[in-house]
């Protein structure tokens, strides 16, 4: 019989080691290292001659994207999914993984294409029973309860070749080449493997779904992303009714989209108005609020930053930032105080994008910078106000690109001002947004139009 190889392999980060050891030399992690054994190496043989392709269209057409019909989700995947793709969908346990697919797997399949999902968590029942619930009975979507990738590749490649074939989850699968458990980061890339190479040569797109742990990893299927073409992530927060879907890479397609859903008794349900989902519970007459007029991807999204300045106790105080870069709001107070003179060492701060959010654009420091010196000087900002801008560290506020865009969402919800850096390139278009526009150049322009209570700011 051939020699098996064995290796140790992390099961948090997938780095393998020569011997077992209590601590992952990669990662860190503690007792993470199992033993794992694959199936013999195929031994050296010479290789076969393979025809070259050239670069310049061959005059095929290109098979179109298949698009399934839940705009927020094609155009996170960047307008549908591409023929022979893989992209591995992670997220929390009961975010609504499984809600999304089978609604997008009824969709595409009532457009006659045929469309398999593949549980290995529900039973087949299981699964019919929810897409009664979503009023999705009726769709002609073929499903199986199946965890061994070999019986699902054998199935899949008689009849009619699948235009979309969902595996939901990529850690219940298994293959026979390997010898570890289910679960194992080495079964999760041997069947992520073998998932691969059928949408790679049947073209059909797959979707794996992917669990992710509480820190935020995708457990063991992080050993896949990089294997797959693209990688999305679905998330909420507990209590909350909406959902985010993100792209995190994607060889295809854009990475700064994001779909907005909001799950209902009836599944998800496609918010395309989403600023208006964020401010809906907002009070603008709060000090420590400011409405940043903000881009996801292509699309303009006003989103609230709350800020809380309180003096803190002795000794080191508070900075804690959810939604935000801890770096900049460390930036942003820099600039504060070096420029304007509000000093703020002594005191606690928090700043929270509201609803969950994840803002990453440089445009926010000025909403932020905002909301700070309004929670510090209790005066709120004036109500129908929105900003937006980049603060350099010389204090000057810098332009940020689709100013237009962003003024435009923010007249279409009734707001009457915007705060945004002087000279911005559109300045000749700002005009067409209907907003009373007021240009800063410096963030000492902005705290002096704030009519901000100075001996309260100073050093106390
Ligand atoms: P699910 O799709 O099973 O999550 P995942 O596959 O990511 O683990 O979603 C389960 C949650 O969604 C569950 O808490 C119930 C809720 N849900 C609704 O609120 N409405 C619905 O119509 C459905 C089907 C689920
Ligand atoms: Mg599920």
């Amino acid at each position: 019989m051939a020699k098996l190889h064995i290796s140790f392999v992390c099961q948090s980060c997938g780095a393998t080691s020569q011997r077992w050891q209590g601590r992952c030399d990669s990662c860190g992690g503690w007792n993470t290292i199992a033993e794992e054994s694959a199936a013999p190496r195929i031994g050296a043989r010479k290789g076969r001659v393979f025809g070259l392709s050239s670069l310049k269209a061959s005059g095929e057409p290109v098979p179109p994207r298949r698009t399934t019909g839940i705009g927020e989700f094609d155009r996170v995947a960047g307008g549908g999914f591409v023929p022979g793709s893989v992209l591995l969908l992670g997220g929390e346990p009961g975010i609504g993984k499984s809600t999304l697919l089978i609604q997008a797997c009824a969709k595409l399949a009532a457009s006659e294409r045929r469309v398999v999902y593949i549980s290995g968590e529900e039973a087949v029942d299981q699964i019919r029973l929810r897409a009664l619930r979503l009023g999705l009975a009726a769709a002609p979507c073929e499903l199986a309860a199946e965890t061994s990738v070999e019986d699902i590749v054998e199935t899949l490649s008689h009849g009619k070749r699948p235009s979309l074939v969902v595996i939901d989850s990529i850690q219940t699968m298994w293959t026979g080449l390997i010898e570890s458990a289910p679960g194992t980061v080495g079964q999760v890339r041997g069947a992520a493997q073998a998932l691969i190479r059928f949408a790679k040569t049947t073209g059909a797109a797959v979707i794996l779904v992917g669990h992710v742990t509480k820190d935020g990893q995708i457990a063991g299927p992080r050993v896949v992303e990089h294997m797959v073409d693209a990688v999305m992530s679905f998330e909420g927060e507990c209590g909350r009714s909406f959902r985010i879907l993100r792209a995190v890479k994607n060889r295809f397609g854009p990475t700064d989209e994001i779909g907005v859903f909001e799950m209902t008794g009836s599944g998800l349900a496609e918010v395309t108005n989403p600023s208006e989902l964020f401010l809906s519970s907002r009070d603008s007459t709060a000090p420590g609020a400011a409405v940043f007029a903000g881009m996801e991807g292509t699309r303009p999204l006003l989103v609230e930053i709350q800020a809380l300045v309180a003096p803190s106790p002795p000794g080191t105080p508070r900075r804690a930032v959810v939604g935000w870069d801890n770096a900049r709001l460390a930036m942003v107070l820099a600039v504060l105080e070096a420029h304007v003179g509000i000093k703020l060492g002594q005191y606690d701060i928090y700043l929270n994008v509201a609803g969950g959010l994840r803002v990453s654009e440089p445009a926010a420091d000025l909403a932020a910078a905002a909301a700070l010196v309004s929670s510090l000087s209790g005066q709120s900002l004036a109500a129908g106000m929105v900003l937006f801008g980049e603060i350099a560290l010389s204090g000057a506020i810098r332009p940020v690109p689709h100013g237009l865009a962003r003024l435009k969402e923010a007249a279409k919800l009734g707001f009457s001002h915007a705060t945004i850096p002087q000279g911005a390139q559109e300045n000749v278009t700002i005009a067409a947004s209907g907003l009373t526009v007021c240009g800063c150049a410096h963030i000492s322009a902005l705290v002096a139009n704030m009519k901000f209570n100075r001996s309260k700011g100073s050093d106390p």
